[in-house]
């Protein structure tokens, strides 16, 4: 059975007659022809696939299409602002700070993993700042710190084959500092 999904990915308004069964990675890299999100497991096991809907970080591979119908996608490489918002051949100007933490703190070393390990970077930071405890959390009642097992947990849907976590860590401690300002 088919059914038209609207979203908007990156800024750009999109829509598109899929099976189903579709599910959003596939729209999104098949259907869209949008690349950043990869496909590692197609399990939901390894966070590579992972993308902002409506600002939440989403495992698009266990997500169907249609259930996001209407929803506002970011990808990684939507992350970057740019000079062109919504146009096509839209190009970067200028990279967001989580991505140039990446590259400061040499937090990659392969394109596979990355754009999910920086939006999911990203939307973790926004659970931490609304308040979302973790497994690790020790005080639920009080103001939790931000310390690197935080970090680590909240980051444990995504893995790294080539063992980049300390670096991985290391960006995500700049983005959060230069956040708060510090
Ligand atoms: S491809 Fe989605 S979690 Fe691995
Ligand atoms: S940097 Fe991609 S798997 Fe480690």
């Amino acid at each position: 059975m088919e059914a038209q999904v609207s979203l908007t990915v990156d800024g750009e308004q999109r829509t598109v007659s899929i099976d189903t069964r579709t599910t959003l990675l596939d729209a999104l890299r098949d259907r869209l022809g949008i690349h950043s999100p990869k496909k590692g497991c197609d399990h939901g096991q390894c966070g590579s696939c992972t993308v902002l809907v409506d600002g939440r970080r989403v495992t698009s591979c266990l997500s169907l299409a249609v259930a996001q119908d209407g929803v506002t996608v970011v990808t990684a490489a939507g992350l970057a602002s740019t000079d062109d918002a919504g146009g096509d051949g839209a190009t970067p100007d200028e990279l967001h700070p989580m991505q140039r933490a990446f590259i400061d703190q040499d937090g990659f070393q392969c394109g596979y993993c990355t754009p999910g390990q920086v939006c999911s970077a990203v939307g973790m930071l926004d659970e931490f700042a609304a308040g979302a405890p973790s497994h690790v959390t020790e005080d639920l009642t009080g103001e939790t710190e931000l310390t690197d097992a935080e970090i680590r947990e909240r980051m444990s849907g995504n893995l790294c084959r080539c063992g980049a976590y300390p670096n991985i860590l290391a960006a995500i401690r700049q983005a959060a500092n230069e956040e708060a300002g510090r």
